[in-house]
């Protein structure tokens, strides 16, 4: 067996990544979303599989692209077909880490035929969807569970309290005050908060370069 191989970091290891928006349908035609690129749950992918790791990527409607032999791309559209493949992968992976962002919402009654325009102003009833990532923290064994938290205010407040209560082993802030961090961007200014509410903030990156930081803090944390 080779060097470089045997000395890959995450070899052995099996991750399964959330990426990108999910699709709530209100009628055969629309639906509700978000402006998700998916751009940095790929970067994470690409960065363990680059490492060693077995990459399950859970990915929401993209358009990125990865062609990468230690990834296996598994597509959905709604947060309901999102949970269902993150609980279908769980129990096998010793990292999942949830970067999509996924619908809080979505319409209560799904139209089977395309709504028609009326004169008067129309709603659209919402309920809550499952939080993926708390239910995976309910039933948590082995697992390393990384979660993300977009906030734009009391920022490290809000994602400390996502942190205890969906049971994770850390959480990546991003800040939308930052400016060149988010949704559309190519470039991340993120903060991470362990299990002990250590904080380590980073510069402004790439995404590419802020995946690097995620992946080795779980290297990091799987050698504790
Ligand atoms: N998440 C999830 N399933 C959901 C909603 C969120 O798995 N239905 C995950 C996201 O992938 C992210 C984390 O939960 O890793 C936090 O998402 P965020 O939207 O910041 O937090 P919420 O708990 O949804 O709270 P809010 O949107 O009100 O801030
Ligand atoms: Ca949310």
């Amino acid at each position: 067996e080779n060097d470089i191989v045997s000395k890959l970091p995450l070899r052995g290891k099996k991750i399964l990544i959330t990426a990108g928006p999910t699709y709530e349908a209100i009628d055969p035609v629309r639906f509700i979303g978000n402006h998700s690129s998916g751009k940095m749950g790929f970067e994470i992918a690409k960065t363990a599989a680059n490492l060693g790791a077995e990459v399950i990527l859970i990915a929401g409607p993209s358009h990125q692209q990865v062609n990468h032999s230690f990834i296996h791309r598994v597509d959905v559209k709604s947060a309901q077909d999102m949970y269902d493949a993150c609980h279908q992968y769980y129990a096998d992976v010793d990292v999942a880490v949830l970067s999509a962002a996924v619908a809080d919402y979505r319409p209560k009654n799904v139209a089977t035929q395309k709504i028609k325009k009326k004169e008067a102003a129309l709603s659209i009833e919402l309920e809550p969807t499952k939080d993926i990532l708390k239910s995976l923290g309910e039933i948590k064994k082995k697992q390393l569970l990384v979660g993300f938290a977009l906030e734009t205010n009391d920022e490290v407040q809000n994602a400390k309290s996502k942190l205890t209560r969906k049971n994770l082993d850390f959480i990546v802030l991003n800040s939308l005050r930052d400016a060149g961090a988010g949704f559309a961007t190519d470039t991340n200014k993120i903060t991470i908060i362990d299990a002990d509410l250590n904080e380590k903030s980073f510069d402004l990156k790439s995404k590419k370069e802020v995946s690097k930081d995620i992946v080795n803090e779980i290297i990091q944390k799987l050698d504790a």
